[in-house]
């Protein structure tokens, strides 16, 4: 039987955070039991100012990353969105049978746009339609993303639904799988936020790539509160997310999270919280510092991801091509 397809991809627009890292853990696990496509979505990133040598340098930065973590590219699918014109090409496809309500109705898009006045681009509004043609180009039926993205997901089995009405069947209809863990990191600041790569208090974020130094000073930092009682609890933001960060560090639950920090105060869960991310991180920055040094060994892998995908959407666009009746 043929294994089923999971596709995912993150934006290179800067270091993955302590966020990012338990959604980027449980990609590395499912490439255990699914067909795995993971991209590096630098088309998507254009709808915010990118600088060309910022932008370059993230990109293999972040691809360099992904492999640290443990994306496995002789057994997954690793490459760059840019690297496949046919995203693009589908995309334009796609546009065409996509209503301009639906995307101005977008949240993402209503809420970027409130943001960033000066730069509503019809990138900005078009994002779901690339992002469907991503998910469709390889037939996905899984799609792991964060809550913010459901809507997208939800748009783009309307257009696959849609578009096989229209033609017979032509897409996969996928389904979305969202990511509970790393979602729930927050600001270590401000404990109602998100953990967000740019949030400029720097002091909110860890970084996979942060010294052990930076680790501690930002976990010692850490807001709590005054009762130095280790629990969850609906009024204890700050240790409840580090508490969460401790679950999703060491992939355990939360029940055994507050047993294993019963007696213990709020000293002892910074001191062992800050030592645990960073023996993880260590392990990473030590694979990432080999194989970003060696930029050729790098783009043999970005290429092999390139090829690989290559073959999948040529293959799937010709066939798109030819149901709707271009000659
Ligand atoms: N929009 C996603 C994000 O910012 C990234 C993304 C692009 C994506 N294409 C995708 C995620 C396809 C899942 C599937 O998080």
């Amino acid at each position: 039987m043929l294994k089923r397809c999971v596709f995912s991809a993150i934006q290179p627009t800067g270091i993955p955070t302590l966020g990012n890292y338990g959604v980027l853990k449980k990609w590395v696990d499912l490439q255990n039991d699914y067909n795995c496509v993971f991209m590096v979505a630098d088309l998507h990133s254009l709808t915010s100012k990118q600088d060309p040598d910022v932008l370059k340098k993230n990109s293999l930065d972040l691809f360099a990353l992904l492999i640290s973590i443990g994306l496995d590219p002789n057994k997954s699918i690793i490459y760059f969105q840019s690297h496949i014109s046919q995203h693009a090409e589908l995309t334009w496809i796609l546009n065409c049978y996509t209503g301009i309500g639906e995307l101005f109705r977008m949240t993402q898009f209503k809420e970027k746009s409130k943001k960033n006045k000066k730069n509503i681009n019809s990138g900005l509004l078009v994002y779901p339609v690339l992002m469907a043609a991503d998910i469709l180009l390889f037939d996905a039926n899984l799609v792991p993303v964060g809550k913010d993205q459901k809507q997208h997901i939800e748009f783009c089995r309307d257009i696959a639904i849609r578009f096989n009405k229209i033609f017979g069947p032509c897409f996969e209809v996928p389904n979305e799988l969202i990511q509970i863990v790393g979602e729930k990191i927050m600001s270590l600041q401000e404990p109602n936020k998100k953990m967000s790569k740019s949030d400029p208090n720097l002091n909110s974020t860890i970084f996979l790539l942060d010294s052990e130094r930076d680790i501690i000073k930002k976990i010692k930092r850490a807001v709590t509160d005054s009762e130095n009682i280790i629990k969850f609890a609906e009024n204890k933001l700050g240790i409840n997310n580090l508490l969460n960060i401790f679950c999703s560090i060491k992939n355990v639950s939360l029940n055994y999270a507050e047993f294993f920090f019963r007696d213990k105060n709020y000293s002892d869960l910074k001191n062992i919280l800050a030592e645990e991310i960073s023996i993880n991180f260590n392990i990473i920055q030590e694979k990432y510092n080999k194989i970003r040094s060696d930029e050729d060994k790098l783009y043999q892998v970005i290429n092999l991801g390139c090829k690989k995908a290559k073959l999948i959407a040529e293959k799937k666009i010709k066939k798109i091509k030819k149901t709707i009746g271009f000659a």
